[in-house]
C-alpha cells in the first residue's frame, strides 16, 4: 500500500498504545505531546480478555474520544488478539510513543521496545512523564476511587463521572 500523502509529503503517524482502563491525565499528557510531534496520533486500546477490567472496550474508547475531543489529529482504535507491530504495519505507523514515569516503567517498557524493533522496524520513543503525574496509573486511580478517595484532579471530568457512576 502506498503511504498516505498530504500535499506530496508523507504523513508521519505514531501510536500511543495501552489498556486505558480508564484514560488518566498522565496518558493525556503523553498523547498531547505526541500530537505536537506527529501529524497523526493513533491511540490504540488493548482489550485483554484475560484481565478483568473496569471499563468495556466501548467505554474506554468513548472516554478517550471525550478527552481528546480538542485534538484534531488524534483518533482511537481498539485491538485484541494481535501484535501491536502488526497494527502499526497495517496503519503505516512508524513509531510507538510511551511515557515513562520512572525506572519501573523503563524496566517494563524496554524489553517490549527492543522486541518490537526486532520484529519490525517500528521504533519506540519514550517521553519523560510530567512530574505532576508520576503517581498516576489507571490501577491506582481505580483502587483509590473504590475506597472513596478523591482523585478527581488526576482524570478528566468525564472520566471521573464514569468512575463514580461505576462505583456507585
Ligand atoms: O497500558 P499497558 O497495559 O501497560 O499497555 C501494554 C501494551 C498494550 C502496550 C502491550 O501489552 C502491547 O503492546 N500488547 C499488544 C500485544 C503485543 O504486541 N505484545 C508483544 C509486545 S513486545
Amino acid at each position: 500500500m502506498e503511504p498516505d500523502r498530504d500535499a506530496g509529503r508523507t504523513v508521519r503517524r505514531c501510536v500511543c498504545p495501552g489498556s486505558y482502563d480508564p484514560i488518566t491525565l498522565g496518558h493525556l499528557d503523553v498523547i498531547k505531546r505526541a500530537a505536537a510531534l506527529y501529524d497523526e496520533v493513533v491511540v490504540a486500546v488493548l482489550y485483554n480478555q484475560a484481565k478483568q477490567g473496569m471499563f468495556t472496550p466501548a467505554e474506554r474508547m468513548e472516554l478517550i474520544q471525550a478527552e481528546c475531543a480538542d485534538l484534531p489529529n488524534v483518533r482511537a482504535i481498539e485491538f485484541q488478539g494481535r501484535l501491536l507491530v502488526d497494527v502499526c504495519q497495517e496503519l503505516e505507523i512508524t513509531a510507538i510513543v510511551k511515557g515513562l514515569r520512572g525506572e519501573t516503567d523503563y524496566s517494563y517498557e524496554l524489553p517490549m521496545a527492543v522486541m518490537n524493533r526486532y520484529l519490525t522496524e517500528v521504533e519506540t520513543l519514550f517521553l519523560p512523564g510530567d512530574p505532576s503525574y508520576t503517581q498516576v496509573s489507571s490501577s491506582l486511580i481505580k483502587e483509590v476511587a473504590r475506597f472513596g478517595g478523591d482523585v478527581s484532579g488526576l482524570v478528566g471530568p468525564r472520566v471521573w463521572q464514569a468512575l463514580t457512576a461505576k462505583l456507585a
